[in-house]
């Protein structure tokens, strides 16, 4: 059920660590920016000051004894967040929000990956976001391996770096990311009309350009109008 009583529109990026989100997101802010609309960018896990505080809780590596069942709950605690603070309030001003992840994701990583009940995770997502559903998900498509490759080179960079340790979820076994790449494509074949899958193997400019006609089609469809809100 999503919110039809909101001027904005809701995007989020979906896919395997590596699948080039984070850059494919930034162009496609840019885009938007340049012509004109006014974008929320958020993150899932993170986004809100809160977010980012429960964010670290859940991807540091030294936090092994980590349940499951707890970190599917710090998941949806840093979404609820993230709807409450953020993401409504710019929906219902007219922005445009562009999220790096959202419940896809916990039905990808905590239902496959962990097993835990489909069920379980149906009703927290109902219970933390209410209404609040993308009118649109960009599922970036990359071969499990070579995503995999890619996360754990840049996760070298940013520790020869000394940046902050983000790997509690990537050094997950391989199984675990399979189990995950068969859940996106299993809700990517189930919600056609919601998930866009593009080939993220293509050149960066191909699949923005594949990015940006699905989000056009959107705009239109919804009537969006341009021009800076107060949120
Ligand atoms: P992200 O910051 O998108 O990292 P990356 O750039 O590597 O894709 O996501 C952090 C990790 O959190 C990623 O491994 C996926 C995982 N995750 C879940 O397990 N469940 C969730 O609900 C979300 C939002 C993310």
């Amino acid at each position: 059920m999503t919110d039809t009583l909101r001027p904005g529109l809701f995007l989020s990026f979906e896919g395997m660590d590596g699948s080039g989100k984070t850059t494919q997101m930034r162009l496609l802010i840019e885009r938007l920016r340049a012509e004109g609309y006014d974008v929320l960018e958020t993150a899932e896990p993170g986004g809100t000051p809160i977010g980012r505080q429960i964010r670290r809780i859940l991807l540091d590596s030294a936090n092994q004894e980590l349940s499951s069942r707890a970190e599917l709950l710090l998941y949806f605690a840093c979404r609820a967040q993230n709807v409450d603070e953020w993401i409504r309030p710019a929906l219902a001003a007219g922005c445009v929000v562009v999220s790096d992840r959202y419940t896809d994701s916990t039905v990808a990583y905590q239902g496959a990956g962990r097993g835990l009940p489909m069920d379980v995770i149906r009703g927290l997502y109902q219970f933390a976001c209410g209404p609040t559903a993308p009118d649109l998900t960009i599922y970036l498509d990359i071969d499990r391996a070579i995503g995999l490759a890619r996360a754990h080179a840049r996760n070298a960079e940013h520790a020869a770096a000394g940046q902050t340790d983000e790997t509690r979820i990537d050094n997950e076994a391989a199984e675990f990311h399979d189990r995950v790449y068969d859940a996106y494509a299993a809700l990517a074949a189930d919600e056609p009309g919601r998930i866009r899958r593009i080939d993220a193997a293509q050149s960066i400019e191909q699949v923005h350009a594949d990015i940006w006609a699905a989000v056009e089609t959107h705009i239109a469809a919804h009537s969006l109008s341009k021009g800076p809100r107060h949120v």
